[in-house]
């Protein structure tokens, strides 16, 4: 099988590559990445010399480029990862939110349709759903109502539409999957997870957002990579699934605890309260009930061990993430903190 998949560089995108070439080392692969700030062909270190590995340096947006590619290529299943994934990047600045999440997955859905792709997978997120609010029991699911609040979640809300119009008025076969937060190796450290372990290590404190009792739904990356295959293999056509993880509703509060006492640091002197994101959506609990049941998934990585896990990941592989946080990503990180970057007191 030849396979398109975008946003291969990126967290998700690379893991996934790598999960498939070495559970499914006869299909080909081929990486379409703009190669942004997110995207780092050093998260596919190794696969370089793979025959059934081919990187293609490009944006999504460009239209001339996708259709040469599609047509010369003859995809027959699209996984489609890229994006600007990052909520308080979008809160900065969304214009490139909605050229590459909403434009760029219009550019593939038509070039998917006319070179008649056998399936067309969106990658999408939980965060479209909007947020749960402190005191509420409910968890998303498939049929929950749209409602995002950030530039970044109201671009993926709508390419989620685009992806199902075309299903609907052009018989494009597609599929998403809604995830939660994903977590594990490969992550970029902007986001709350990686940037905590990162700090901890090079002694800098990790800021966290207004009351830091906001939950997330954590998913290890690999559940969410098996999911994503399992889709691509037993989904019905037409169809959503909701993806989640094992352990829902653990606070900011307590992951950034829990990876301070893996890392035997101290947590109060190793935290700072910084202002609060705008909007910040307070709880993400999916509902993972329908691909469960008519799939036969389930998330198999419990938090604590692979968190632990990750904190190791990124203890070993240090070059990896100082590389990352050098050059832009420091001029990101002045914008959004400020002056901020304390050593920690000891
Ligand atoms: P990421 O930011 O780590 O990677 C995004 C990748 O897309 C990068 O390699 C980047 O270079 C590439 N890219 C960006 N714009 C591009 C363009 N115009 N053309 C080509 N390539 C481009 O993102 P991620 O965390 O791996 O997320 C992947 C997908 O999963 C996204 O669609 C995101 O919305 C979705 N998602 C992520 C999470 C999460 O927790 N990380 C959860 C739910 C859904
Ligand atoms: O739910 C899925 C989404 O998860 C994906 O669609 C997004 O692409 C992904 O970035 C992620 O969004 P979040 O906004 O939930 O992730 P982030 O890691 O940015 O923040 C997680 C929580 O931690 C959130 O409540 C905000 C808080 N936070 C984050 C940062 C970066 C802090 O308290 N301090 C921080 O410095």
């Amino acid at each position: 099988m030849k396979l398109l998949v975008t946003g291969g560089a990126g967290f998700i995108g690379a893991n996934f590559i790598r999960y498939w070439l070495s559970n499914y080392p006869e299909d080909v692969v081929f990486n379409l990445d703009k190669l942004t700030y997110a995207g780092n062909l050093e998260s596919l270190k190794g696969l370089e010399g793979n025959e059934n590995y081919r990187f293609v340096k490009g944006d999504i947006v460009d239209s001339a480029l996708v259709n040469d590619l599609f047509q010369k290529e003859k995809f027959e299943v699209v996984v489609h990862f890229a994006a600007e994934s990052h909520v308080d990047r979008s809160i900065l600045e969304s214009s490139v939110f909605v050229k590459t999440n909403v434009l760029g997955t219009q550019i593939l859905l038509d070039a998917a349709l006319k070179n008649q792709v056998r399936r067309f997978h969106h990658i999408s997120t939980d965060e479209v759903f909007g947020a749960i609010e402190e005191g509420e029991n409910r968890k998303f699911k498939e049929d929950s109502p749209y409602a995002p609040r950030s530039p970044y979640s109201a671009s993926k809300a709508a390419s989620d539409h685009l992806v199902r119009a075309y299903h609907i008025s052009l018989g494009l076969p597609v599929t998403i999957t809604n995830c939660s937060n994903n977590y594990g190796p490969y992550h970029f450290p902007e986001k709350l997870i990686p940037l905590a372990i990162t700090n901890l290590l090079e002694g800098k404190k990790v800021p966290i957002y207004g009351s830091g009792r906001q939950s997330r739904d954590w998913l290890y990356v690999e559940d969410h990579v098996k999911a994503v295959d399992l889709v691509l293999r037993k989904g019905k056509v037409g169809e959503s699934y909701c993806v989640g993880g094992m352990s829902t509703q653990v606070t900011n509060l307590e992951v950034v605890k829990m990876i301070c006492q893996i890392l035997g640091k101290d947590f109060e002197p190793s935290v700072e309260f910084v202002k609060d994101r705008p909007g910040h959506d307070f709880k993400y609990v999916i509902d993972w009930g329908k691909i469960n049941q008519e799939l036969g998934w389930k998330p198999l990585y419990d938090f604590q061990t692979y968190l632990q896990k990750t904190v190791s990941w990124y203890r070993e592989n240090q070059d990896w993430w100082k590389r990352v946080k050098s050059g832009q990503y420091q001029d990101y990180y002045l914008k959004q903190y400020g002056e901020r970057q304390p050593a920690l007191s000891h």
